[in-house]
């Protein structure tokens, strides 16, 4: 396909999303405004309407609790079917919460580092200044309120926080979940994409049951920290955080505010991150079970997301690179079909081509690696995988994710964050990572 007819589809599918207000994620499957898509929204926006990307994170930004936390899905006044709804999460019983509805949990803290790279390219000096409390504020959150152990990493509560809903790290943490009793729901997920796409019953009812457990709590953050019968440190949500936090350094900097409270950040990751997740026996990066005290051993695509981040040496870049991802029994696609890169290894049994984080290709993580792999001066791994990105969603159009073994389209159709990331491989390949 035409670069210009890809560049034009891309852009009606972020204007025909577009509410006025916020830009849906998928037009069905996802009708009110997701956290880290918006932020990947607004990013592909900037491409060609700088004011409206500034607008989309404005719409996001007006969700913001009076804590701190910048929630997973901020609602506005649309009406929908989808499910869970803002009379399920009951938000209202605490104090915190903001008078737009939204869900109480958080999501994969990008959009520092989107706001980053947009002033980057354009400067917007009087919007970073705008927006920079709220970024301090939600990153300070993530700090205190979610820092289990005194780390500085931040722990998640929810698998929906991870960004990776029914990725197979978290079923063992699921198996160890007994929920007494569900309240009754009727899922919405499975209205518009096929059930063999989507989270299996068994987790759905976990998720539901989580959101339970926190609203009976009142969203009070200690309470959460204490009784979330889910607690784990992601390594993906952590390597984005690390990354963000450079980000949000750098634009305090152009700001002239003081860093220290950053700097501590950066200096008590840069040390925990790698302590914490890096296993040296496999030289993988596993997520930690905080409420056993132990690591995940699930190698999935969150493994490379510290390169993302820039948090591995050299050497565990390398063997990231050359005994994992360059390894076809794990990640890298048969010589003749290249469709990077599956979400889980095929080596773990739990690996389904189709169904949502079990395996399918994201154009997300996609340029998760990248970026992770530009960084690390892999460039001609990067490229050829940016390139195969492209293909894919010429051949399958802007899907929001794509079976591994043939790359035809599964998920949502007309996904925002997918035509979003295409403009940016089009028109930035190796900008992000202004050093
Ligand atoms: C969903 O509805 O599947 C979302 O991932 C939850 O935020």
């Amino acid at each position: 396909m035409e670069i210009t007819s890809l560049i034009d589809r891309a852009i009606s599918v972020l204007r025909n999303n577009d509410t006025g207000v916020f830009t849906k994620p998928g037009p069905h499957q996802y009708p009110h405004q997701w956290n880290w898509d918006s932020a990947l929204i607004a990013l592909g926006l900037s491409h060609f309407d700088l004011p409206r990307a500034k607008s989309e994170i404005r719409a996001l930004l007006s969700g913001q609790w009076g804590d701190g936390m910048l929630p997973s899905v901020v609602y506005h006044s649309i009406p929908s079917d989808y499910f869970p709804n803002p009379e399920f999460w009951q938000i209202k019983n605490s104090p915190s919460a903001p008078s737009v509805p939204t869900t109480g949990i958080t999501q994969p803290p990008l959009l520092a580092t989107i706001v980053r790279i947009i002033h980057s390219r354009q400067p917007t000096p009087d919007f970073v200044q705008e927006v920079y409390p709220a970024l301090l504020r939600w990153h300070r959150w993530l700090h205190t309120d979610r820092d289990a152990d005194d780390t500085d990493l931040a722990c998640i509560i929810h698998p929906w926080e991870s960004g990776t809903d029914d990725s197979p790290r978290w079923l063992h943490l699921f198996e160890a979940i007994r929920p007494e009793a569900v309240p009754e729901f009727q899922r919405g997920d499975t209205r518009y994409v096929v059930a063999i796409e989507r989270p299996n019953r068994t987790e759905y009812e976990r998720f539901i049951y989580l959101i339970d457990v926190f609203r009976k709590l009142n969203y009070t953050p200690a309470d959460l920290l204490a009784h979330s019968p889910f607690l784990a440190q992601d390594v993906l949500f952590n390597a984005i955080l690390f990354r963000a936090d450079e980000d949000l350094r750098t634009l305090a900097i152009e700001l002239g505010q003081p860093t220290d409270e950053i700097d501590g950040w950066i200096k008590s990751m840069r040390k925990n991150f790698n302590d914490r997740f890096w296993d040296e026996e496999t030289g993988l990066y596993y997520d930690f079970d905080l409420r056993s005290g132990s690591p995940i051993h699930v190698n999935t695509i969150s493994t490379f997301l510290p390169l993302f981040g820039g948090l591995p040496s050299k050497d565990q870049a390398r063997r990231l690179v050359e005994d994992h991802l360059l390894n076809p029994a794990e990640y890298a696609p048969a010589a003749e079909v290249r469709h990077w890169v599956t979400s889980t290894a095929k080596t773990e049994p739990t690996w389904e081509p189709r169904r949502y984080w079990r395996g399918p290709a994201w154009v997300i993580t996609n340029w998760f690696v990248i970026e992770g792999l530009q960084r690390y001066d892999y460039h001609d791994l990067a490229e050829p995988i940016r390139q195969d990105t492209l293909d894919l969603v010429a051949l399958s159009g802007f899907r929001e994710y794509y079976d591994s073994r043939d790359g035809s389209g599964c998920g949502s159709t007309d996904f925002s964050w997918s035509a979003a990331l295409t403009l940016e491989l089009l028109k930035s390949p190796s900008l992000v990572h202004e050093k």
